[in-house]
């Protein structure tokens, strides 16, 4: 008898019928719209989960005793406990290095976005107000050359430096858990403490995994380091940051603007102080999201849940 697959994320028809070919699927849209309640009566049936973007805590895992494994379609797997998914026997797995470029393509775009003002001048433009050439007032401010500190280096943050190192002639600093003799070799970068990185680079950008000693890590403490020419830029999550801390860096000019995709509730709430400042950039957690690399990363999904309901080892395995 075929094992049986919630899927709550939808899949392209080349994937769902490599899914089905193999496991029984049972679809669901938007699990969250019935405040879970088709999940709930589904999950007593299933071997496997595929989607992302769901909270899956203990007592949605008690409604599934079957349950063998959990495919999410993220590289962050900040929404499991995965000590209670071991205990349980039930393989987690991910969806790491198929959306390293994009996700990287996303910091920089925010890096430009941000550093050449694009959003807010092109919204001016759009309301009809350049009606003579620019002057000071909207000038942006330089990215070749500047300082582009990375905090956490890991496959995003490689791709990063490889950017500013390559692209835009940018010195790179960054803080990780230890050096990298590799990325100081190709990069020419620097691996440096927390605190000096705040107080030098001229671009911070944010890529570390949420997780307990990452919550809150950025916060007025830090804001206060940074200079009031720095452009922050977050790609990893909200909660890493003390968002109020950085509505008042922002308001107060203690930092000069900021590009942000993650945020500390999501979607951001419409009444956010940030929305409502000019030196913010802010995008709706896109760092992955092309079609190439979701339809990558859903691929791997389905590779890496077959895998485990096959009783193989996961390429993806995030279990220790
Ligand atoms: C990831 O893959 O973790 C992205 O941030 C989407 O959640």
């Amino acid at each position: 008898m075929k094992k049986h697959v919630l899927l709550y994320k939808k899949l392209s028809p080349a994937l769902l019928a490599r899914l089905e070919n193999e496991v029984e699927v049972t679809y669901i849209d938007d699990p969250a719209s019935d405040s879970l309640a088709r999940l709930r009566e589904a999950l007593p049936q299933a071997h496997g989960l595929l989607g992302a973007s769901l909270k899956l805590d203990a007592a949605l895992l008690d409604l599934a005793p079957q349950l063998e494994a959990v495919a999410s379609v993220s590289v962050g797997v900040d929404n499991y406990d995965i000590a209670d998914l071991s205990r349980r026997g039930v393989k987690l797995t991910n969806t790491p290095d198929v959306l390293t470029e994009t996700t990287a393509d996303t910091g920089f775009a925010l890096v430009l976005a941000t550093a050449r003002r694009v959003v807010e001048l092109a919204t001016w433009v759009r309301a009809g107000q350049w009606t003579a050439s620019v002057g000071p007032k909207h000038f942006g401010t330089d990215v070749h050359g500047k300082t582009l500190g990375i905090i956490g280096m890991g496959r995003i943050g490689e791709a990063l430096a490889q950017r500013g190192h390559f692209g835009f002639n940018m010195p790179v600093i960054y803080h990780s858990h230890s050096a990298k003799p590799a990325v100081d070799q190709r990069f020419g970068a620097r691996h440096c403490a927390l605190d000096e990185l705040l107080r030098e680079a001229d671009f911070i950008c944010l890529t570390l995994p949420l997780t307990k000693e990452t919550t809150g890590l950025i916060g007025a403490r830090e804001f206060e380091l940074m200079g009031e020419d720095s452009i922050f830029i977050n790609i990893s999550r909200g909660k890493v940051v003390d968002e109020q801390a950085l509505i008042r860096a922002l308001q107060t000019g203690q930092i000069r603007a900021a590009g942000l995709d993650v945020f500390e509730r999501e979607p951001v709430q419409t009444d956010s102080p940030l929305l409502a400042l000019d030196n913010v950039v802010a995008t709706p957690h896109i760092g992955s999201a092309t079609h190439e690399t979701r339809e990558a990363m859903a691929r791997c999904a389905v590779d890496n849940l077959l895998a485990a309901l096959r009783g193989e080892r996961p390429q993806n395995l995030v279990n220790p």
